[in-house]
């Protein structure tokens, strides 16, 4: 007899476009860090939505200020001025510095507001190429699989968006002078690569590529969009990374976008452009219909507060030397399966043991392999790449929680390891 997960994943493989490789779980409902399937298992998720749910599920406060807001207004389009989208744009403009935000649905489309902010500042001078490093990732829209260093993306998809096919090694700051042409307006990076396996920018770098591009009249843009608010600890990646750094205190990016965990599930994107550009998009020239919506920037708000009044900057810290520490010694454990833990905050890669044959299973990479063994013993992460399994939870996630998930992945690694 069909289960009701069968029935589910039926009902995908007949009505649903098969664009993802999913993996096998239906779930039913979610509460704080776990979530549940459809026969009652429940799991510790560390993926959070992949770095979405910053405060977890169904969190209670979150709940009421949907329902508060949706009593109000849904949705009123950008026709018409609204007061959270102000106040949203005033928040997060005194996170990161002088400046104005635009806001839109998704990471990928705060990125196409990058890649529109960047061709505008270079048009007069015939400037339009931005600059991308390897391994990076900026989302699936035409200009963002151009955008991204990454093969796998591209496939199929050609001719790629123009003004894209100079791609970098990530923190080599020769390269990127090496790189810029007469037709290069911009640089964009991640400060810490996600899908690419969590590799953060160093000081270095990020300093040495702002003095290049003041220079060279470059924007250096930021894509935050898995790195950013607060997953590493401070609200953008750059400023934990250049936390105590001598000489980089007034350290900015030109534009910076984000989105993931902003309403901690409620879609909403958005980016950030410093004085003296961020006028450059002017009327008429940049526009989304849902973008900074009523409904998204009121939760994105109250994620705002919570994350404010619940101290979670720091909890993130004190959370990822704990990962750090278990998974560390995990990794003395268990070398045929774990080879080493890297990342910052609660953005965490584990790299595994791709040579060993512990995890070589039936033409997979090592990454699903390991991802589905967590998921066997109960815990949800993201694979990245064939060799690094990525641990995104909550930003609330508790000690016990943190505690729990060592257990669980220890488990995993045992079974693993044969
Ligand atoms: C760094 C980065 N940029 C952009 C995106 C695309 O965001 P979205 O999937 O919301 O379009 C992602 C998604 O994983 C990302 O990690």
């Amino acid at each position: 007899m069909n289960t009701k997960a069968d029935n589910i994943k039926q009902t995908f493989s007949q009505y649903v476009v098969p664009s993802y490789g999913r993996f096998d779980l239906v779930v039913k409902y979610g509460q704080g860090p776990y979530l549940w399937d459809t026969e009652g298992k429940r799991y510790l998720d560390l993926g959070a939505g992949i770095a979405v749910c910053a405060l977890g599920h169904a969190h209670p406060q979150i709940v009421e200020a949907l329902r508060q807001q949706a009593q109000r207004m849904i949705h009123i389009s950008n026709l018409y001025y609204h007061e959270g989208q102000g106040l949203l744009a005033k928040e997060i403009v005194s996170r990161i510095g002088p400046g104005k935000c635009f806001f839109s649905n998704s990471g990928a489309e705060a990125n196409e507001g990058l890649y529109k902010l960047a061709r505008r500042f270079g048009h007069d001078s015939g400037r339009y190429e931005i600059i991308t490093a390897l391994n990076s990732f900026h989302g699936r829209t035409l200009a963002g699989i151009a955008a991204t260093g990454q093969e796998k993306v591209k496939k199929g998809f050609d001719p790629l968006v123009e003004g894209f096919n100079n791609y970098i090694p990530f923190n080599d700051l020769a390269a990127a002078e090496a790189a810029i042409s007469p037709r290069t307006a911009a640089i964009l990076i991640e400060g810490v690569q996600g899908e690419g396996g969590i590799q953060p920018a160093t000081p270095e770098y990020l300093l040495g590529l702002r003095k290049l591009c003041n220079e060279r009249n470059l924007l250096l843009m930021m894509d935050e969009v898995q790195c950013g608010y607060y997953r590493t600890g401070s609200f953008c990646s750059f400023q934990e990374i250049l936390k105590d750094v001598a000489g980089a205190s007034d350290f900015l990016p030109d534009a910076v976008s984000m989105a993931k965990g902003i309403a901690g599930g409620f879609p909403l994107g958005g980016f950030w452009v410093r004085e003296p550009y961020s006028d450059i998009l002017g009327p008429g020239s940049h526009a989304t219909t849902y973008g900074g919506g009523p409904l998204a920037c009121a939760v994105a708000l109250k994620v705002l507060e919570i994350i404010k009044s619940e101290s979670l900057a720091e909890n993130v810290k004190k959370m990822s030397r704990l990962f750090k520490e278990g998974l560390t010694a995990l990794c003395g454990r268990y070398p045929r399966v774990l080879k080493g833990v890297r990342g910052m905050g609660l953005m965490l890669g584990i790299s595994l043991n791709t040579e060993s044959g512990a995890l070589s299973g039936n033409g997979s990479p090592a990454s699903i392999v390991f991802t589905n063994a967590l998921k066997e013993e109960g815990v949800l992460s993201v694979p990245a790449g064939v060799s690094i399994v990525r641990l995104l939870p909550p930003l609330n996630i508790t000690k016990e929680q943190v505690e729990e998930g060592l257990c669980l992945i220890e488990k995993a690694a045992a079974r693993s390891s044969g």
